[in-house]
């Protein structure tokens, strides 16, 4: 007999990346970003380490609340603070989709939706990406409360046309949900939508382009109403006091999180022509990573020589994937040793 509710004893679980405790690993496996966050983020955290922290934390993590309005040009009523764009989501799933209710998942993308509504025990239906992974046909469903599209997408780092993402809100009925996680390493994004459709939340988060994955800050921008809403859902105090002046400072610090951008996109340019020399279909990214597909040599076996050589990059063995790895965009250095590392691999050493 089992204590837990039918829905969990069945489910999966989500899988995140490998993150290792030893030291001399080249980590291109979660699309952190190599470069530390600013000098400014580390000085508001050091200075954030005082007395202070016996105290609960603002609930609506407000300083970062009017940074990331003033940066998106909205107001601070449009945007709600998660503790990373993880907890966004599960807000998103606990206030729209109820049990038994249907979502809308395209297929492949980030396995996390999958697992959020597993835990809400929803009814969900997955539309396949073409092969271009431009919108999927049969996106906007009927009944559908809540439909999820990642553009710039995970894992493919494809991303959408905004018109295209626009006419697909207009054609749903219930919320949809554009996860722009990395959307600043893309040429377009989505961010004019909430300000005139009043059923798209646009998920950012500072944990790929800001460096901060390990201070968990994340920011839905959506119309009022649905603010308003998902603060009812929200846990009272999602964010923490260092978190928050992280986040805050790294907003208010726009030019070094550019300047990084600038960096990896010129990265992605040399990694993706270099996998494509050895062979690799590299698919077109706008993300801080790229997927290529393995032609000559099985993709799970790449992943377990790189694995060998301390490199680790990610792989799912799943319908439409299991021929492809993600590579996350390193330093030149680490991409280096990865394309070396590669090229051994194919000669057979
Ligand atoms: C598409 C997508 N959305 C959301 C997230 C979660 O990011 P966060 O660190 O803000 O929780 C990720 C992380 O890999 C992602 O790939």
């Amino acid at each position: 007999m089992s204590y837990f509710r039918p829905n969990i004893e069945k489910m999966q679980g989500y899988v995140p990346g490998i993150q290792p405790r030893a030291p001399g690993v080249i980590k291109l496996n979660t699309n952190e970003t190599p470069y530390p966050p600013s000098e400014r983020v580390l000085k508001a955290v050091r200075d954030a380490l005082d007395p202070t922290l016996r105290l609960y934390p603002d609930p609506m993590s407000t300083p970062v609340r009017e940074a990331a309005a003033t940066v998106f040009g909205v107001t601070p009523e449009m945007i709600l603070v998660g503790n990373g764009s993880d907890d966004l989501l599960t807000i998103a799933v606990r206030s729209f989709v109820g049990e038994g209710e249907l979502a809308v998942v395209p297929n492949p993308s980030y396995g996390l939706y999958t697992t959020l509504l597993e835990i809400q025990n929803a009814r969900i239906t997955y539309v396949e990406y073409p092969d271009d992974f431009s919108m999927p046909a049969g996106i906007a469903q009927p009944r559908a409360k809540l439909t999820f599209l990642s553009t710039p997408n995970n894992p493919t780092g494809t991303s959408l046309d905004p018109d295209d993402v626009a006419d697909a809100a207009e054609a749903i009925s219930g919320v949809l949900v554009v996860d722009e996680a990395y959307a600043d390493f893309a040429d377009t994004n989505c961010l004019e939508l909430p300000g005139r459709l009043d059923n798209v939340i646009v998920l950012r988060t500072l944990s790929k382009s800001y460096s901060l994955a390990g201070a968990r800050v994340g920011l839905a921008i959506a119309d009022e109403e649905l603010i308003a809403g998902m603060t009812k859902v929200k846990d009272s105090y999602n964010l923490d006091r260092l978190g928050m002046a992280a986040g805050a400072a790294a907003l208010l610090d726009g030019e070094h999180m550019r300047a990084n951008v600038e960096r990896i996109r010129a990265d992605r340019d040399w990694l993706s022509a270099r996998m494509a020399e050895l062979g690799f279909e590299v698919i077109p990214s706008q993300a801080n990573f790229v997927m290529v597909r393995c032609t000559a040599v099985p993709a799970g076996t790449i992943y377990e020589e790189l694995v060998q050589r301390n490199i680790l990059v990610r792989y799912w063995d799943k319908p439409r994937l299991s021929d492809c790895l993600r590579i996350t965009i390193g330093t030149r250095d680490e991409l280096n040793a990865l394309v070396a590392a590669v090229e051994a691999i194919l000669r057979g050493e």
